[in-house]
């Protein structure tokens, strides 16, 4: 091994240690869920996962794992175009596309796939992609790769959207791709100004929607159902692995010319194995929980109303919005840090968010609502903020 190489990585590591941005992996020895065993902790409140349903360890998500795993095997041990498409994965994927109300539906063994192979195959040079700064991180590495003009806007400006959409009238494709629910701020994009946009200057809208898919909505279809434009949003790009069944994986959804275009030629669809048949299964029973079950997406709501009062009665300013996303700014990375730890020794598990994943001086703790906490699950987590809060000064 290059010992230099290996000698300016520790060095980096220790400069990270000493600014107190360090990030320290807690291991689970349980099932996901409200409460969780985590090694030499015992047992821990989660309030920083994406278990939004708290369908990641449901009865029947994991039996529908088990039967496929048993029927299928563990592995598709190749691609999708060379063999290694189950019938589980066809099934899943016209079941998402009649959920979100598209024509069709292609899974990768992410979203972060999904992303990063999605505008690099379809846009050149004679295309424009519009990118809200805030997007998640895989979509902007995908708009990255885009041989074609690319423009990022200011959050959520509409303004700035609208001018350069003008700017671009000579090109072939306008592209607009956007979070739907920003998972740092917790704040929805702007849709409804979108597809108006959209319409005015013939552009294509495409929503990653994997904070939002089984959140938002009346019945969990997503930030579009939120806003009533259900089916009315050009591309969907979503996560298998929040309120889906918490495991992994990842589509995109659309018009059948567009996955049968990215079947034919996205790069992590033709150079990355399939998802895994048991991950397939086990997510295709989250959609049929959630269809069968509209209480879940009910109760999501409802804690993260409750959650949302009395976090601000107990004297925090979390951003606003309407999702299960509540972040708290404290400010430098080294406190956010610093308040998790405080957090977890008080029993509750709740991530610090700092430099690079958010800018610098904008850390946070980032709370996360499932429908899986109870009242007093959410009571015992707001105790506890209360307490580190004014012990770190982070409440007056
Ligand atoms: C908005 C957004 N898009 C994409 C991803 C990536 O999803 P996956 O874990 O399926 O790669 C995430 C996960 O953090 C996300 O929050």
């Amino acid at each position: 091994m290059n010992a230099a190489f290996v000698s300016r990585l520790q060095k980096e590591l220790d400069e990270f240690k000493a600014q107190g941005v360090y990030k320290r992996l807690n291991t689970l020895t349980s099932p996901q869920g409200p409460w969780v065993e985590m090694a030499g902790r015992g047992r821990v409140l989660v309030l920083s996962s994406n278990n939004y349903l708290g369908l990641s360890a449901d009865p029947a998500v994991m039996r529908a794992g088990m039967q496929a795993i048993e029927r299928l095997g563990a592995g598709t041990a190749s691609v999708r175009f060379i063999c290694g498409t189950f019938d589980v994965h066809a099934k899943l994927e016209s079941r998402l596309a009649s959920f979100l109300g598209t024509d069709a539906a292609l899974t990768y063994v992410s979203c972060w796939n999904a992303n990063t192979g999605l505008t690099p195959t379809f846009l050149g040079d004679d295309d424009v992609i519009n990118s809200d700064e805030l997007n998640h991180a895989s979509v902007i590495d995908g708009v990255r790769a885009t041989r074609s003009g690319r423009k990022v806007y200011r959050h959520s400006d509409m303004g700035q959207l609208r001018e350069h959409l003008q700017a671009s009238m000579s090109a072939r494709h306008r592209f607009i791709f956007t979070d739907g629910v920003f998972s740092m701020e917790g704040d929805l994009a702007r849709l409804p100004d979108i597809v108006e946009l959209a319409r005015r200057y013939d552009a294509v809208v495409a929503v990653d929607d994997s904070h939002g898919t089984g959140v938002m909505g009346e019945t969990g279809r997503g930030t579009p159902e939120h806003y009533g434009l259900h089916g009315q949003v050009d591309v969907i790009t979503s996560t298998l692995g929040k309120a889906l069944g918490g495991a992994a994986g990842g589509f995109t959804a659309g018009p059948a010319a567009l996955c049968d275009y990215l079947t034919q030629r996205s790069r992590p669809q033709l150079f990355s194995n399939a998802l895994p048949p048991t991950v397939a299964a086990s997510a295709l029973a989250a959609v049929e929980q959630i269809e069968a079950r509209p209480e879940l997406v009910r109760s999501l709501r409802d804690n993260t109303k409750r959650f949302r009062e009395r976090i601000a009665e107990a004297g925090f300013k979390p951003l606003e919005g309407p999702t299960p996303i509540v972040p708290i700014i404290v400010g430098e990375t080294a406190l956010a840090i610093r308040m998790s730890a405080r957090m977890l020794e008080e029993k509750v598990f709740v991530t610090g968010f700092g430099y690079p994943v958010v800018p610098q001086g904008h850390a946070r703790i980032r709370c996360q609502i499932s429908a899986a906490h109870t009242r007093d699950d959410l009571d015992f987590a707001i105790t506890a903020m209360k307490k580190v809060g004014r012990e770190l000064g982070i409440l007056k």
